[in-house]
């Protein structure tokens, strides 16, 4: 590939900041650019589950170059376009707000239009949905998002790694959105390895 590789990341309102929080830690070595954004609830649980105040606080000092952090209602923002070239999207955590919005094309802020986009484009559209127990319109909507294109990757560690800690748990889901994005990662041992 001889473009720069571009991905935007958006954290929407479920709980599992920390999900986010470690994926654009270890993301910056893979991309050029990381489009970051987060929708008002997914501030609101950040300060709540990390006592982060803003996205500024998220991003890792030393990649801070990398990052164009972005409004969630900024639809002129360069992901908001198929003309822009970038590799897709990755919602972490996923609400069922923004999967409700997604499958039924209400491109109303910047993450449901990113989403449009990359199904539209059939570029990745990786979705880490968290949510317990899921409805029957919870399900659809995934089924639907499935149909079109999109990665449905719940956040649910497994336990056959036997993880001792909170952090092995979260790396265990994000290690997974690596491996969907075809990047070669380690963060854990893969089964049978
Ligand atoms: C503390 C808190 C935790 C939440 N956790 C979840 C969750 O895990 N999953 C979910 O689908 N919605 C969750 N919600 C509800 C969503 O934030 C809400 O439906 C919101 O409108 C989703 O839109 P957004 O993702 O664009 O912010 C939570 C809300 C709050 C205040």
């Amino acid at each position: 590939m001889d473009r720069p590789r571009r991905l935007m990341v958006a954290i929407s309102g479920a709980s599992g900041a920390v999900y986010a929080h470690r994926f654009v830690q270890v993301l910056p070595d893979s991309f050029d650019t990381i489009y970051l954004t987060a929708s008002d609830n997914a501030l609101g649980i950040m300060r709540d589950e990390l006592g982060l105040d803003s996205l500024v606080d998220f991003v890792p000092k030393e990649s801070m170059s990398k990052f164009t952090l972005l409004s969630s209602t900024d639809l002129s923002a360069p992901p908001a376009s198929g003309s822009h070239d970038y590799d897709g999207l990755v919602v972490i955590p996923c609400s069922m707000g923004v999967i409700g919005r997604i499958a039924s094309g209400v491109s109303n802020d910047l993450v449901t239009r990113a989403a449009d986009v990359c199904l539209k484009e059939r570029r990745k559209l990786i979705l880490v949905v968290r949510e317990a127990p899921l409805s029957l319109i919870h399900l659809r909507n995934l089924t639907s998002l499935a149909e079109a294109g999109a990665t449905i990757l719940p956040a649910a560690p497994a336990f056959y790694g036997k993880p001792e800690t909170v952090a092995e748990m979260v790396d265990f889901v994000v290690n997974r959105v690596l491996q969907a994005l075809g990047l070669d990662t380690r963060l854990v041992r893969g089964w049978g390895e």
